[in-house]
């Protein structure tokens, strides 16, 4: 069946279902562990192997059930979560909608997700040989916890065992106070702690959200440098608010997909000067198709990730921009992704 005609059938139930029955027939699939291979894409990051730049953005499988399946989908790489310590049940639905004219999703799911040692052993079930690419595996906080960071040392403690790099979140806007972990104080402290915990572990990786002013940014990039983390992941869901056309569009909630576009891509050259091209970064948001891609990697993306366009685009998309990445680098005469990296800022 096309995707089209799919995205119909799915479109016909609420985003939360529907994005629970994709989960369902994704773990469903055959897909044997098929590793995606072209040598003008296969990147080196953080002592780490991507066979394709372009990953999967965490939010869609947040409790580690199709990681697996990424690679036959075209990813080079896999990120579950959020990830927190305990099992939480997340926000009273609805809490995602689908804004079909915008090209856009608004969620406020709230870190649902069954907890650490449900994902410890799903993650564990798989041998690593199984692995398609790396496999990034992002924490949070519970959100009634009262020592937040300590969440963040417990699940860095069981779950860096497990995985290929880190993710420490610390930009979901639908944790009430999480952001607040972003100010340099609280992020020396947060960052001081869950390096140690995860001391001769994997990679540790930063994600920040859209929603900074300029100071917010110089502050993050020196202590992400002094700290030692191996990449920023700019960027996650944006509380502001482009003009927007859905029904949905006054509701509560981070905001991804084409709307987020030219806020992350401005984040994303902000940190790239911030850092003096010093930190690696991870480009995200708003990310449909190659051009998007590659404009993310030519303004200093190492790597990419999406999420929300696979919604309108579906499950393959990963596939087409990887072909799509390779004829940009023909066409601009480059024989491999890297030499496009920052090539239009620096
Ligand atoms: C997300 N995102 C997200 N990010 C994260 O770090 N932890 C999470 O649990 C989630 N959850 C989540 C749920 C839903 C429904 C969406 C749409 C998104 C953010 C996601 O990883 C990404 O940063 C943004 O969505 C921007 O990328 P796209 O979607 O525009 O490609």
């Amino acid at each position: 069946m096309s995707y089209p005609l799919f995205r119909s059938l799915l479109f016909a139930f609420d985003a939360e279902t529907a994005h629970g029955l994709s989960i369902s027939l994704l773990r469903r699939m055959p897909f044997g562990q098929k590793k995606f291979h072209c040598s003008e894409l296969a990147t080196q990051l953080a002592g780490l192997t991507f066979p394709s730049p372009v990953g999967l953005a965490p939010g869609y499988d947040k409790n580690a059930e199709i990681f697996s399946k990424a690679g036959r989908l075209g990813f080079g790489f896999a990120e579950v979560g959020t990830i927190t310590p305990r099992p939480q049940a997340g926000n009273p639905r609805p809490r995602l909608f689908r804004l079909v004219e915008d090209a856009a999703v608004i969620n406020r799911m709230g870190f649902n997700n069954a907890g650490m040692e449900v994902a410890a052993a799903r993650i564990a079930g798989l041998p690593r040989g199984q692995r398609t690419g790396p496999l990034g595996i992002n924490i949070g906080a519970n959100k009634d916890s009262e020592d937040r960071i300590a969440d963040y040392v417990d699940a860095m403690a069981r779950l860096a065992p497990l995985a290929d790099y880190v993710t420490v979140n610390i930009s979901s806007p639908n944790t009430p106070g999480l952001r607040a972990l972003q100010d340099k104080v609280a992020l020396d402290d947060l960052l001081l702690r869950v390096r140690a915990a995860g001391e001769g572990g994997p990679p540790l990786f930063l994600k920040v959200a859209p929603d900074l002013e300029p100071a917010d940014i110089d502050d993050i990039a020196s202590v992400a440098m002094d700290r030692k983390i191996d990449a920023l992941i700019v960027s996650n869901t944006t509380i502001s608010r482009p003009a927007l056309k859905s029904r949905h569009a006054g509701e509560a909630g981070g905001l991804s997909g084409a709307p987020l576009k030219a806020l992350a891509q401005q984040r994303l050259a902000d940190f790239r000067k911030a850092t003096g091209a010093k930190l690696p970064l991870i480009g995200v948001g708003g990310i449909a198709n190659a051009e998007d891609a590659y404009a993310r990697i030519r303004a200093g993306a190492s790597l990419v990730q999406l999420y929300s366009a696979l919604v309108f685009e579906g499950p393959f998309l990963a596939q087409r921009i990887n072909a799509g990445l390779v004829d940009l680098l023909r066409r601009d005469g480059l024989s491999h992704i890297s030499e496009a990296v920052g090539i239009d800022v620096d």
